[in-house]
């Protein structure tokens, strides 16, 4: 079976006044939905990777015919990116992570506000479009880093916890150049649950 677009999680407004109703329907409905048709349609031709998890697709791109690697790659990344960005916000979330991965975050950050303040510098400091990362090394060590376009931290070796999407096309519409409002804005739906499920203690 080809890859499937998720339904979005929750209503077109439900991540109002952070996220407005109609960047939500566009970013879903068109951007994401684009990234998914293209990455089916780029493996046409090899249809047996529809029989694979996206992830494990991305985790070795040396898998992918020559042909089409760099369609997989761009579009590919954008399916899977867009798949975790839906589901690590929610209406009435943001507030702070508990547990172990709030433990982490300490140990190997200094603390929530410095984790922040150092996720938002890596957003708002990308040049062009692309992605900041809280991700997981090897080891299970917690690692900030950037990603440009679509290129994925999970071809780098890293497990993606929690994503900051800076391409234009999720904040340009209600914050038009403001990259940094969109981000500091981003804190406020964060599901700290559900991002909490993708880190391995
Ligand atoms: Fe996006």
């Amino acid at each position: 079976m080809t890859f499937q677009l998720p339904d979005l999680p929750y209503d077109y407004n439900a991540l109002e006044p952070y996220m407005d109703t109609k960047t939500t329907e566009l970013h879903h409905d068109k951007h994401h939905a684009t990234y998914t048709a293209k990455l089916n349609a780029a493996l046409e031709k090899y249809p047996q990777f529809y029989d694979m998890k996206i992830e494990d697709i991305l985790k070795d791109l040396s898998k992918v015919p020559e042909d089409v690697r760099g369609a997989v790659r761009n579009h590919g990344g954008g399916y899977y990116h867009h798949n975790l960005w839906w589901t690590q916000f929610g209406p009435g979330k943001g507030g702070e992570p508990t547990g172990a991965l709030a433990k982490a975050i300490d140990e190997t950050l200094g603390s929530f506000a410095s984790f922040k303040e150092k996720l938002n510098a890596a957003a708002v400091g990308l040049f062009g479009s692309g992605w900041a990362w809280l991700s997981q090394d090897a080891g299970g060590k917690l690692v900030i880093s950037t990603t440009p376009n679509q290129d994925s931290p999970i071809s780098q070796g890293l497990v993606p916890l929690l994503g900051v999407d800076v391409w234009e096309h999720a904040y340009y519409l209600k914050y038009q150049n403001r990259r940094n409002e969109f981000v500091d804005a981003f804190w406020n739906v964060v599901d700290w649950v559900a991002v909490a499920k993708r880190f391995q203690a």
